[in-house]
């Protein structure tokens, strides 16, 4: 099968890699000549390393490079069976190229999104055969990161959803399935390890270095909120926060902080400019972290609990399954564990008291409890036998 894909920045050209490195013949397409020459450059780059670094040989890298195609318009996409689309972020303009992708594609070839935070059910409300469109959300780096999303939309057929995951299973992926709810598991499902780690900071509870302290040394995680945020881009990763409290109809859980957004209206992306939270500027001091064990703890438990409310209320909504959930935060994201079994190993009780505690003292929505965790904690129940 012959796989398209439409846009060939930092998500399509990774997805090309995959699906070249599969086997499959790639059709690259981007209409800015610019971009479709530096995602060449990069590729062959990232092949030559893998073969300099002994993870494959020259003729599969070189095989690899070969079979991908590189395009400034989707014209030739008639034979493919599976075309991902991975342009910007916006809502019209994905429309409309799927608009015009229905008149070049086969009736049977399957139409996907690799949007981040747009619902599959509104870009394929735009197709002519809704039924063949899908959800297939790859992270950053695709070649590197092992979890990928398959969003059915309410319009997608069973043939179609099938398809799709044993293709990206073929892949060597680890698919989870998700309900077509913004965020879908992995980005909604995180929202608190940023907007908590945020509002303790803002609250003055302690500095950015002693949060990030707080969450790899105490908690286990692999960086700290402040730390991925400025890798992440306090541009890209604001946007995406205020996507996901609009789309839930502002929910005050989601809500995104003021502090976030002076950084990336001031241009204080993170590492990218130089400058986020912390200052990356050579010799450059930035404040150390506080290492008392007591704050260390009360701030790890509070962003534990807020990540393991939002995986309750995910489950409690049906948005995946808890075993879909444990693993989209573990591979997805790294998480040091599945968010479900942390609250097995807590204790339920013990996640609704502390929760409940938050609630108590702020009297705000954002801390309310799910509904299951409570359900649970008075039947006595776990998540995992
Ligand atoms: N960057 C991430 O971490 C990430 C992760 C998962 C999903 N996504 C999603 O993947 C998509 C792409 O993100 P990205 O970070 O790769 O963006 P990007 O800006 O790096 O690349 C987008 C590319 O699409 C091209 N393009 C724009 N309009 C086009 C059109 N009409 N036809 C063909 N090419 C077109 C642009 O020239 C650009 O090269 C977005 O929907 C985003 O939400 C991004």
């Amino acid at each position: 099968m012959k796989v398209g894909i439409i846009g060939s920045g930092s998500m399509g050209s990774g997805i090309a890699q995959v699906a070249a490195t599969a086997g499959h013949e790639v059709y690259l397409c981007d209409t800015n000549p610019e971009a479709l020459q530096k995602a060449k450059d990069k590729l062959l780059k990232i092949l030559n390393r893998l073969v300099e670094k002994g993870r494959m040989d020259d003729p599969t890298a070189k095989a690899i490079f070969g079979r991908i195609y590189f395009m400034n318009d989707f014209k030739n996409f008639g034979d493919t069976g599976l075309v991902i689309e991975a342009i910007i972020e916006n809502l019209e303009i994905k429309q409309s190229v799927f608009t015009k992708l229905e008149e070049i594609v086969s009736e049977d070839c399957i139409l996907a999104s690799n949007t981040s935070s747009l619902s599959i059910a509104s870009i394929a409300g735009a197709c002519k055969h809704p039924d063949r469109v899908v959800g297939i959300h790859f992270f950053n780096p695709a070649p590197l990161m092992k979890l990928v999303e398959i969003i059915p939309a309410i319009q997608t057929s069973q043939e179609v959803l099938k398809k799709s995951r044993d293709t990206i299973d073929s892949w060597g992926k680890l698919t989870v399935l998700a309900k077509d709810t913004p965020g879908f598991i992995v980005n909604r499902v995180a929202r608190p390890f940023y907007g908590e780690a945020l509002r303790i900071y803002e609250e003055g509870v302690a500095n950015v270095a002693t949060i990030d302290w707080a969450m790899t040394d105490i908690a286990g995680f692999r960086m700290g909120p402040f730390t991925l945020m400025d890798y992440i881009g306090n541009d890209v990763n604001y946007v995406v926060t205020e996507t996901v409290f609009r789309s839930f109809y502002y929910d005050p859980r989601y809500r995104p902080s003021f502090t976030q957004q002076r950084l990336s209206q001031a241009g204080y992306h993170g590492r990218k400019t130089g400058r986020g939270y912390y200052d990356y500027s050579e010799g450059a001091e930035n404040p150390g972290a506080i290492k008392d064990e007591r704050t260390g703890e009360a701030i790890a438990d509070r962003i534990v609990s807020m990540l393991i409310n939002e995986a309750a209320d995910a489950l409690f909504l049906k948005i995946a399954t808890k075993k879909d959930i444990d693993l989209a935060m573990t591979k997805g994201v790294n998480y040091p564990k599945g968010l479900l079994q942390w609250a097995d190993e807590i204790g339920i009780r013990e996640c609704v008291a502390r929760l409940d505690d938050l609630y108590d003292l702020y009297r705000e929505d954002r801390y309310r409890c799910s509904p299951l965790l409570r359900k649970m904690a008075k039947m006595k129940e776990t998540f995992y036998k």
